[in-house]
């Protein structure tokens, strides 16, 4: 996979991007990502990617002409079809399956909007995927950038060691995570269940479903309810009260 980011802020990558699994996917040649400068892709004197808005009001608006270039430019880096993104609070939310259909893809180009967004003729020009990763607003669309990356790259088949511990992932089965022990078998007082030392999987596997269905009843009803709706629960593990 290529992924390519368009940013007035490249320095902001240096360190998400070189550090453990992003690093390796990079080295092995899983992960292809260039992040760009959008200044180099203006033609004025102070490299200028913002302007005042027309009508009046704060904050700048990011210019037109250097997005749509970059990005055509980037296009043309690959043969296959590519997938553009545009990071922004008025996106689709990002969620674990908008990372799983976003990682089977060959090429993403992720614009960071910044200031007060973009011109919207970005938008109606290059028709990105609009995204957002969570209803607060940042600084910018970096952070959300490095997080929507970080999420993809490490699905991509043999990014993450074992593909068993991808499956588990929490939100990838519809729940949440069960606990998790490492050793000491005790320590202050708080010992490790029993069953987890018991050497009998099928128990083991049975006492983490239930562990993960109860953790998401509590504390996520509104994945729990989906959870029960796509008709993965097993009948023994299933809440009594409904
Ligand atoms: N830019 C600013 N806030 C954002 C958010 N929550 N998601 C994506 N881009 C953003």
């Amino acid at each position: 996979m290529r992924i390519d980011i368009l940013t007035t802020f490249v320095e902001m990558f240096a360190g998400p991007f070189d550090e453990s699994i992003l690093k390796r996917a990079q080295e092995s040649g899983q992960a292809r990502i260039f992040v760009h400068n959008l200044r180099d892709w203006t033609h004025d004197r102070h490299h200028k990617t913002d302007d005042e808005q027309f009508g009046g009001g704060d904050g700048m608006i990011m210019l037109a002409r250097p997005l749509i270039e970059a990005t055509e430019d980037l296009r043309r880096q690959t043969d296959g079809p590519t997938h553009v993104l545009l990071t922004t609070p008025q996106g689709r939310q990002f969620t674990q399956s908008v990372a799983e259909e976003l990682s089977t893809r060959e090429h993403v180009i992720i614009l960071c909007g910044h200031y007060k967004g973009v011109d919207q003729r970005v938008i109606d020009y290059l028709q990105p995927d609009e995204i957002s990763i969570g209803d607060y607003v940042l600084t910018g669309g970096e952070i959300p950038a490095m997080v929507i990356v970080d999420a993809i790259v490490r699905l991509i088949p043999g990014v993450v060691n074992s593909i068993g511990s991808v499956q588990e992932d929490s939100f990838t089965s519809g729940l949440l995570d069960c606990p998790r022990y490492t050793r000491p078998r005790s320590i202050f007082g708080l010992s490790v269940p029993d069953v987890l030392l018991s050497g009998n999987h099928a128990e083991i596997d049975r006492w983490r479903l239930e562990q993960a269905e109860e953790q998401t009843r509590k504390r996520r009803p509104d994945l729990y309810r989906q959870y029960r709706e796509s008709g993965k629960t097993v009948p023994e593990a299933e809440d009594p009260s409904s």
